[in-house]
């Protein structure tokens, strides 16, 4: 059981994603919990600020340090925990840290959104920063999404073993190997000949070749041994 609280703006952007497949699955069975908490709850003034211009000027707008602390003071704090600030700058989310993420109980993720956060929130909170790629998007709940539901399947009883395996695969630094199912020729495209033929051996051996090729021509990356922690 892994419990996970969002401090986000926009607990809207999560309702449906939580409430189908996988991770509605993971919840209903008790193996994952998530907390949303709307940030304007600690919001200032009438209005409920959660924002203001930089210091030095310069466009846009940042999320001001006051609500995002007063939440994490709010929730318990994050001694039992890991607390992850979602972040184009943070360290790059791959295979082997949702494998670390998924064994621990409790995670406290914080979207940050407009053009950054106050600098405060990492030296007073110190959280993990975490990236889910090399590029920029709006803010941080669609990568929150995508922790949460990569880390989500490899929790233990989420899913059936079979679907479990390709993670195991990835991790071994080849890609999936092509896949077909019925009917055996459609549209003039045939099923390899050999994954028709019963021969278990030859079929093993085509579909490693086939893994290996494809991992060759789109990310000779992971077989290089290259920076992203891959073999
Ligand atoms: N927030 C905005 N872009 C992001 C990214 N690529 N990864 C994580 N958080 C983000």
């Amino acid at each position: 059981m892994i419990k996970i609280d969002v401090l986000t703006l926009f607990p809207g952007f999560f309702e449906s994603p939580l409430s189908a497949s996988i991770l509605k699955i993971a919840i209903e069975k008790g193996l994952l919990e998530i907390r949303l908490h709307d940030l304007r709850t600690w919001g200032v003034g009438k209005r409920r600020n959660v924002d203001d211009r930089p210091y030095g000027g310069g466009p846009g707008m940042l999320m001001t340090p006051g609500p995002i602390f007063e939440a994490v003071e709010a929730i318990g704090g994050t001694k039992d925990g890991r607390l992850i600030l979602l972040t184009p700058q943070g360290k790059r989310l791959d295979q082997e840290l949702l494998d670390e993420l998924a064994r621990e109980q409790r995670l406290v993720l914080i979207c940050g959104r407009y053009e950054g956060i106050d600098e405060r929130v990492r030296i007073g909170l110190s959280p993990e920063e975490i990236s889910i790629g090399d590029y920029v998007l709006s803010g941080g709940e669609i990568p929150s999404l995508v922790l949460i539901e990569g880390l989500a399947r490899q929790i233990p009883g989420v899913l059936g073993d079979a679907s479990s395996a390709d993670a195991e695969s990835f991790k071994g630094g080849v890609l999936d190997f092509p896949q077909y199912t019925r009917p055996p020729e459609f549209r003039g495209m045939r099923v390899p000949e050999v994954l028709l033929g019963g021969d278990h051996k030859k079929i093993d051996e085509w579909r490693r070749q086939e893994g290996l090729r494809r991992t060759l021509a789109v990310r000779p990356d992971l077989r290089s041994g290259g920076t992203d922690g891959y073999r």
